[in-house]
């Protein structure tokens, strides 16, 4: 395992990296990631706007915003054409860490978006006023394909894919990389795929360990030397609302998170 430096410091904010966090199947740590990356990215001095952009809303929570007390949401900034991301993004208990929230609103987006011209495209220009103010935006996703997905995609520079160390981990991937294939042909061709990271490894499973040996076999160099760690400390964290980071500072998740932060900064695929 390669030994990743710890970032310099930046002496400005932005252009920010537009990171997606993307799986069409549920439960695999895109929004554990989001929080705790968003959150291990700020503590290297980033400015980080995590971008909510389920309709469950797990990101919101996890970063201690109750959903349904919100009157603006990311629905509205992909929805009126003049609504001001300023507003709507709120700074959450990580220092340096922002946040856009989503709640169940978010669900007509989809439906609503489907008759507008350039559908595909609105959370790509609603994002374009935050480039300055920040050095990393993560969006995550929710877990599908549909036409939400098909906006972050096109909004975003990169695409990390966490999969889950199972059996059925690889379901679907194809599936996905055709996607990010085609958005990149039709919508967005700056769009690359970041990487793939391992996630809820247990590592005393020879189960675990073959599955991890089967991607790096599919995705060479696109798997990511960091693998997180299956941890009850994830979900505890979430229930608490904050990042595994002050969590549990010291725990081998918070210091994973951290690593992967360095991984990507030393990849250049985080500023
Ligand atoms: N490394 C991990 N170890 C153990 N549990 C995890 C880990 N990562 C995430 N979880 C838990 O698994 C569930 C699904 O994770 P989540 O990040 O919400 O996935 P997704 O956003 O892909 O649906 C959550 O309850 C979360 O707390
Ligand atoms: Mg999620």
């Amino acid at each position: 395992m390669p030994e990743f430096g710890e970032p310099a410091p930046l002496a400005t904010t932005g252009p920010a990296r537009i990171i997606a966090l993307c799986n069409q199947k549920g439960g695999v740590g895109k929004t554990t990631t989001t929080i705790n990356l968003g959150a291990a990215l700020a503590a290297y001095g980033r400015k980080v706007l995590v971008v909510d952009f389920d309709p469950q809303g797990a990101a919101s929570v996890g970063l201690g915003v109750n959903p349904h007390e919100l009157d603006r949401t990311v629905y509205n900034l992909v929805m009126e054409r003049n609504a001001s991301l300023a507003e709507i993004a709120r700074p959450t208990g990580v220092p340096g860490l922002d946040l856009v929230p989503a709640n169940i609103d978010l669900s007509a987006a989809e439906v609503q978006l489907v008759g507008e011209v350039a559908r595909e495209s609105v959370l790509s220009r609603a994002l374009r006023e935050a480039e300055d103010s920040y050095d990393v935006i993560l969006i995550d996703c929710q877990p599908s394909l549909g036409l939400l997905t098909v906006n972050a995609l096109t909004a975003a520079h990169g695409v990390l894919i966490p999969l889950e160390c199972e059996f059925f981990a690889l379901r679907g991937v194809a599936l996905l990389i055709e996607t990010v294939e085609k958005v990149r042909d039709r919508l967005n061709p700056r769009l690359q795929i970041d990487g793939i990271l391992a996630t809820m490894h247990d590592s005393r499973t020879l189960h675990s360990r073959e599955v991890l040996a089967r991607v790096h076999e599919a995705f060479g160099d696109q798997l990511l030397h960091t693998v997180i760690g299956r941890t009850v400390k994830f979900p505890d964290a979430s229930v608490a609302a904050e990042p595994i980071t002050s969590y549990a500072p010291t725990h081998a998740g918070a210091l994973a998170y951290l690593q992967l932060a360095r991984e990507l900064v030393a990849r250049g695929d985080a500023a």
